[in-house]
């Protein structure tokens, strides 16, 4: 019989052994690790529609706007508690110019976006108009830096431009330009991709640009930059051995890439159209991160045992094919329940691993692959997955309470084994303990019962993301078919909290 139907019988009879099964869940309540709040970072490129028309219409345009940003993209954003965004790339840093992004808009030559689409860039969003929406999120903004058709002479100027606040060449030009006071800018990524989109480089030649280009970003005016190198894609382990190796002492950060996606070649698999099969499959492939990040943080310890050196995951979540009808490039994809999912179980990792990994961000923040939101000209949509951001918000910069989880497993397709249970917790400043539990088995739901023993608690609220099919999700003219509600099937008895968790649902719960 052949393997690929062999996992399929197995995964059906796990499945439809019983309707109601049990998991345990033991919270160990004297955690020590704060999840930093930059794990749940976001990244917009110029792409698509994810800056024009996403985040950015013109002070002119008739959708409301302010200042130029859409108001109602903002407004839900705030919602989210952005605590970093990444810009302008991805692939587009290579071959962005920021100069070409200053100065009177009318002014600003125009550009070929050659990695998306052809698409022409006016180039009407530059760095003003990225820096201020920082300051209006009031999030970090994290620069990705042009290596690979730029000079160190231009990033040089870049980093002058917006973080000198002396009579430097690059502040008096930038005052010119209506805005005083330097910006704070904290993340500056020095290349992207640069074994591919960012100029195709060996390890060993990018690790020695890497440091020529470090020492050339400098810290003015009280300005602190924290220098992250490009790092490597999901599995390619001997680049983060050689960036390591030859260029720890000059970064902050080094970053990774993974993608919740089948492969680079051929069809990815469309957002809406799947069966359980495919929904398994992107869990289990989802949850491998887990693998890829413990082998690059292995290698990191071997040369950074003090952990002075952060890895990032800069690029993470879903990539299917293209919506029919979108423009070719442009990476517009819908959100369903699974990509909720993805979220879910990504964060449940990230959480254990926050040591060496302290910042995410998910690809990307509007219309624009495993997006926060979907915009058109009258309105936007909450994604599926921003529920789940929203939901999760509360474990930002709280303490990690590392779990026990026992629950049954099923085998998926690629060899991978994918637990029914994934779940975090949390307890906040204020003492309050969060618990968030993803039952991925899509017909069964779950008694977990959850050992909190020690914990004087008394109330337990919650909130649940789930709907009728795993293939639902939220459009312009139905935009909460996936929604939010209230959970009522926690209940707290003496220490031990009972939880009834429906089939393919979400829940994040708060035990005062
Ligand atoms: O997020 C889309 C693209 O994926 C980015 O531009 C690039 O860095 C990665 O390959």
């Amino acid at each position: 019989m052949k393997k690929s139907i062999l996992v399929s019988i197995c995964a059906l009879l796990a499945l439809s052994a019983n309707a109601q099964k049990n998991a345990s869940i033991k919270v160990d309540l004297e955690g020590n690790q704060i999840i930093p709040k930059e794990i749940y970072g976001q990244f917009a490129e110029h792409l698509g529609t994810c800056i024009y028309g996403g985040l950015w219409v013109g002070e002119n345009s008739a959708i409301p706007n302010q200042n130029g940003y859409r108001s109602d993209v903002l407004n839900a954003l705030k919602d989210l508690k952005i605590p970093v965004l990444r810009w302008p790339g991805g692939c587009f840093a290579d071959e962005y110019h920021w100069m070409d992004g200053i100065g009177p808009r009318e002014n600003r030559p125009k550009m070929v976006n050659n990695n998306w689409g052809g698409t022409i860039e006016d180039n009407s969003f530059g760095t003003h108009e990225f820096l201020n929406l920082c300051e209006i999120l009031e999030c970090e903004p994290y620069i990705s830096g042009n290596v690979g058709s730029g000079t160190v002479e231009e990033l040089a100027k870049w980093v002058e431009y917006m973080t000198s606040d002396g009579d430097s060449p690059m502040a008096r030009l930038r005052r010119q330009n209506g805005r005083d006071k330097a910006w704070n800018v904290k993340y500056l990524g020095v290349g992207n991709e640069s074994w591919g989109c960012g100029g195709s480089m060996r390890p060993e030649y990018y690790a020695d640009l890497y440091r020529r280009y470090a020492t050339y970003c400098r810290n003015y005016d009280g300005n602190h930059l924290y220098k992250i190198a490009s790092g490597a894609s999901d599995y390619d382990y001997n680049w983060t051995e050689v960036l390591m190796d030859r260029a720890r002492n000059h970064m902050q950060g080094l970053s990774l890439h993974y993608y919740t996606v089948k492969g680079w070649s051929g069809s990815k698999g469309a957002a809406t159209i799947f069966d359980k099969d495919d929904y398994y499959w992107t869990l289990g492939k989802c949850r491998e991160v887990e693998d890829v990040l413990k082998k690059h943080i292995a290698i990191m310890d071997k040369y950074d045992p003090k952990k002075r050196v952060n890895l990032l995951l800069d690029e993470w979540g879903t990539w299917w094919d293209e919506e029919p009808g979108t423009i070719g490039g442009h990476l517009y994809q819908q959100n369903t329940l699974r990509d909720a999912f993805v979220a879910s179980l990504s964060f449940d990792i990230f959480h254990k691993y926050t040591e060496r990994l302290t910042m995410a961000n998910i690809a990307q923040i509007v219309n624009v692959l495993q997006s926060m939101i979907l915009t058109n000209d009258k309105g936007m949509v909450l994604t599926p997955t921003y529920h789940v951001f929203k939901m999760y918000a509360v474990h930002q910069d709280a303490t990690h309470l590392p779990l026990d989880i026992k629950c049954e497993e099923m085998p998926v397709r690629d060899n991978r084994t994918l637990p029914l249970i994934s779940a975090t917790a949390s307890k906040g400043k204020d003492g309050i303990v969060h618990i968030s539990l993803s039952n991925v088995d899509a017909d069964n739901a779950q008694n977990i019962t959850i050992d909190l023993s020690g914990l004087k608690a008394k109330t337990v609220t919650g909130e649940i993301l789930t709907s009728k099919n795993l293939t639902d999700y939220n459009t312009f003219e139905n935009p909460n078919v996936v929604n939010v509600k209230e959970f009522k099937g926690a209940k707290l008895n003496k220490g031990t909290l009972e939880v009834k968790l429906p089939a393919k649902s979400i829940v994040t719960i708060a035990i005062k």
